[in-house]
């Protein structure tokens, strides 16, 4: 929703019969009648509960929170947060977001009562991904403390590995230095890094949750272990309350 054609993006979708919609970034509220009206489902990106009790009082079909733990654009409130707050006081469908890249979070998600994951970065170290090997490469081999915020001082964070220009971006920041030097730091660099392999002054965007992604795997294999750690996880916790 930050794009300057979303009205016409939102009428393609309608136009294609999509069969669900993800809303970030922006009011998603405007255009719930549309999509209904289109029978597709929409599912509003959340970072707090205010928010939440909002999208679903207007209509939204299900709502997926997201924690700052996540890659790209964040909020400011956790994961585990956003679960204990946003999910006992909302009735449709919740979906969980930021720092799951397993199965046990899976479970821990599920456990939390809500109704499933949504996952970023795991899947940006699939063989599938299409962005450029060096992104890839940057993401399994980059571990627990290595992302960076920009932007947070500004209101507009996003989480992405740590290089050179996230290193000259806090540096700029700490000076205090004019937007608009800012601004021409940080511009083109989602394209720079995913689509130019330049993974030092683009921004290979990424969550916290980085040092159990080993190598690239295919999505079906991301999936089905998830699947298997998670039945795992929700049998040895079950056990060792009983
Ligand atoms: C490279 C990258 C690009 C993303 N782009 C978008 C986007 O355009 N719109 C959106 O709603 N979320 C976007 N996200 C957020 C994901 O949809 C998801 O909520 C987030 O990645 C979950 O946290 P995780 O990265 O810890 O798995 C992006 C995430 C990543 C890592």
């Amino acid at each position: 929703l930050m794009d300057n054609d979303k009205d016409e993006k939102i009428d393609l979708i309608c136009k294609e019969k999509v069969a669900f919609v993800t809303l970030g970034a922006g009011n998603p509220v405007p255009y719930f009648e549309k999509l209904k009206e289109a029978k597709i489902i929409a599912i509003p990106v959340v970072p707090n509960l205010k928010l939440a009790k909002r999208v679903e009082a207007k209509g939204a079909d299900a709502l997926i929170i997201e924690g700052m733990e996540a890659g790209g654009h964040i909020g400011k409130l956790t994961t585990l947060s956003l679960m204990t707050q946003v999910v006992p006081e909302i009735n449709i469908p919740v979906i969980a977001a930021g720092g799951f890249a397993d199965g046990r979070g899976l479970a821990a998600a599920l456990i939390m009562g809500a109704s499933g994951i949504q996952a970023g970065t795991r899947f940006y170290a699939s063989k599938e991904c299409t962005a450029h090997i060096n992104a890839k490469k940057k993401i399994v081999e980059a571990g627990d403390t290595d992302t960076e915020i920009t932007g947070y001082l500004r209101g507009h964070s996003v989480r992405g590995i740590k290089n050179k220009m996230t290193e000259k971006y806090i540096e700029l920041e700490k000076e205090h230095a004019p937007y608009e030097q800012l601004h021409d730091l940080i511009a083109g660099t989602s394209r720079k890094a995913p689509i130019d392999g330049n993974v030092e002054w683009g921004l290979v965007q990424a969550g916290q949750s980085l040092s159990v992604i080993k190598a690239l795997d295919s999505c079906e294999e991301i999936i089905n272990n998830m699947i298997k750690e998670a039945n795992y996880a929700l049998k040895k916790a079950s056990d060792f309350l009983n």
